[in-house]
């Protein structure tokens, strides 16, 4: 297979996470006989240095010319705490998105036994837990009318739906929940939100093309308790643009790192694979940030262009370094490997260039002579 991916390595410790999934897919390249060509293009803090633009046209022609996008993060502090930047960062990833109209952004949420001691949560209530969220990603407050009354003491920010934007991820999710557990939770503010209540209406409408799917509703103040109280209960979770932002970001902490987690942006077109993490400033160049959400976006990347087989041996090469203490400083401040150690044993192991029945002491001399 042949495929074009737009690399944008971004800010942060995006370039170096990033380099760890692109030594992946070459080796899922070489394994399998694929071609994967790499077109790196700019986006966010470094794009606004090198060119004034968070986004150049450039990007955005090559994204949509290409079969997928790996990311990298966006951000950085000193735009943060700058009300008056009149560029910033994200602006780039919101103008991409909304080009390339991902309108679907899919966060599974996983645990690995190996980690369970990290989790805010106890042991007990995190095993098995394995839901996805469903996030609308191109419409409802962050689009839309934004203003700021001219004394500068008033300021507004629009929130719309249509019945089309709610239907078409709607369709996604249900079909998403036929292969899991088959249930579906829309969680919404439908006591207070008109969107909201045309939300349940939609989704309730889509849910009779769906019968083998038990639909239930939650509001996201009640969800965002029960998704820390008994995540078990999930399966998957469809909600619009800032609920499933503030939800993901909570969900995302129940497997004990958030840099474990991956995410993919789909659309009808190219769609783009990130991990869910930021740009972690503080740990830039420092070679010591994780590299499994990148990879493990490049899986559901893989996923997405229907190689499945594939996806599934570069899950199975990190769960062998999860599950071997092959990890990095997040994970286990002591005993920790760098990120391109990390990397490097992924691509063996998808390589099968680790020999079968390793044992840890021979990757402590590999990790000498990798370092
Ligand atoms: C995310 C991020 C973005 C969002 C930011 C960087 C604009 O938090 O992808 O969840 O709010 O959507
Ligand atoms: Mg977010």
């Amino acid at each position: 297979m042949n495929k074009n991916i737009v690399i944008i390595e971004g800010d942060g410790i995006g370039p170096e996470v990033t380099r760890q999934s692109v030594k992946v897919l070459n080796a899922i390249a070489e394994q399998f006989g694929h071609e994967f060509n790499y077109h790196y293009c700019l986006m966010g803090a470094d794009a606004i240095d090198k060119t004034g633009s968070p986004l150049p046209n450039d990007t955005i022609e090559a994204s949509l010319n290409s079969d997928a996008i790996l990311f990298g993060a966006i951000g950085h502090p000193k735009y943060d705490n700058d009300p008056t930047a009149k560029v910033r960062p994200e602006q780039g990833l919101l103008k991409l998105r909304k080009s390339l109209q991902l309108f679907a952004n899919i966060r599974p949420v996983t645990t690995y036994p190996s980690l369970h001691h990290l989790s805010p949560l106890k042991a007990q209530n995190i095993e098995n837990v394995d839901f996805i969220i469903y996030r609308e990603l191109t419409g409802g407050i962050y689009f839309g009318k934004k203003e700021t009354s001219a004394d500068g003491n008033r300021a507004m920010d629009d929130c719309t739906y249509s019945r089309e934007e709610i239907q078409r991820i709607a369709h996604l999710a249900f079909k998403n929940a036929q292969q899991r557990r088959k249930k579906l939770t829309l969680v919404d503010k439908a006591n207070v939100l008109e969107t909201s209540r045309l939300w349940r209406k939609v989704v309730k409408e889509t849910s009779s093309q769906y019968a083998d799917v038990s639909l239930d509703f939650l509001f996201v103040d009640n969800a965002s308790m029960q998704i820390i109280l008994n995540p078990k209960q999930f399966d998957v979770i469809l909600t619009e643009n800032m609920f499933g932002d503030i939800i993901s970001d909570e969900a995302s902490v129940i497997s004990g790192s958030l840099g474990l987690l991956p995410s993919a942006s789909v659309g009808n077109g190219s769609a783009l694979f990130e991990p869910i993490h930021g740009s972690y400033p503080q740990a830039a160049g420092k070679d010591i940030a994780n590299p499994v959400g990148s990879i493990l976006s490049a899986a559901m990347m893989l996923d997405h262009f229907g190689l499945n087989k594939e996806a599934g041996l570069v899950r199975t090469a990190v769960n062998w370094t999860l599950d071997n203490g092959f990890v990095t400083k997040d994970i286990d401040p002591v005993n920790f490997y760098f990120t391109t150690t990390i990397g490097e044993l992924i691509s063996d192991f998808v390589s099968n260039k680790i020999p079968v029945g390793v044992n840890k002491e021979n990757i402590e001399l590999r990790k000498s002579t990798i370092i």
